[in-house]
């Protein structure tokens, strides 16, 4: 895994960069796309980046990670509107091109195959963004998730309702109970993954990730059985980490051709 220490604007010009050389070489890339704080800075850089001309994500087809379950189909925070307001109404990425975990199917077992299939018949995913819950959940795979999962229902732990409360007016009891995620599997799939992380509320989680032994427990840490793991952290996130500064030296002699 390559960790690198940067503040959050230099994190997120980073993801941009990689993900404007993927779309430059494959113009008809597949992006997973992640919701919540962590990743609203790359969304804003790639904004910038097409509105430069540097890039146009018309061919592009992204699926996000995961989706509440029972949230109305107007719902704010439902994560399908929340990308369409974090990213899509920003960049000439095609609505239509833009799935993500049915959360209000009448069948959820098949709705969760269907969604695995999809990621099958366009490819694969290319790069996936992914953020990090407090107690090490990627998605919503939460401590206890199978290190094989694929696409299913979960349940919500309290800590992740009480953290996710602030997109729902501070009240907790608002926060859906269960969501629909893609598994571990799942997301170990993607070619490259590229995570982010900001503030000092994520250390631990960080540090577990990274330097920890992987374990259901942190499920994060299935990310050290990737090849290509690329995690973007700033000074807060980093606070936990044994060997920060090897990670800095590290990223202070990469080779310039090298990218993510
Ligand atoms: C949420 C999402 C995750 C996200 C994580 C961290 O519950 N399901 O995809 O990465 O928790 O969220 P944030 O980036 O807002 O800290």
């Amino acid at each position: 895994m390559e960790v690198i220490i940067q503040p959050a604007a230099q994190a997120a010009e980073l993801a941009a960069d990689a993900i404007v050389a993927l779309v430059d070489t494959k113009p008809d890339a597949v992006l997973g796309l992640a919701t919540g704080s962590s990743p609203l800075a790359v969304y804003d850089a790639l904004a910038q980046r097409q509105r430069a001309g540097e890039v146009s994500f018309s061919q592009v087809t992204a699926f996000l990670l995961d989706e509440y379950v029972g949230l109305a189909a107007q719902h704010p925070e439902r994560y399908r509107n929340v990308i369409d307001r974090d990213l899509l109404c920003k960049v000439d990425l095609d609505p239509q091109r833009v799935h993500s975990p049915d959360g209000l199917a009448e069948d959820i077992p098949a709705a969760c195959r269907a969604y695995e299939q999809a990621i099958a018949d366009a490819g694969g995913v290319d790069l996936q963004l992914l953020g990090i819950g407090t107690d090490g959940h990627i998605a919503f795979n939460e401590p206890g998730s199978s290190l094989a999962s694929h696409t299913r229902i979960k349940t919500l732990t309290a800590q992740t309702r009480a953290d996710n409360a602030r997109f729902f007016n501070d009240d907790v009891e608002a926060v859906p109970t269960h969501c629909l995620t893609q598994g571990l599997a799942t997301i170990l799939s993607a070619r490259h993954l590229v995570l982010l992380a900001q503030g000092q509320a994520k250390a631990e989680a960080v540090h577990q990730m990274v330097e920890g032994p992987v374990s259901a427990m942190w499920p994060a840490t299935v990310l050290q059985h990737h090849p290509h793991v690329s995690a973007l952290i700033d000074e807060g996130a980093a606070a936990r980490l044994q060997l920060a500064d090897y990670y800095r030296e590290t990223f202070a002699a990469k080779p310039d051709w090298q990218g993510l």
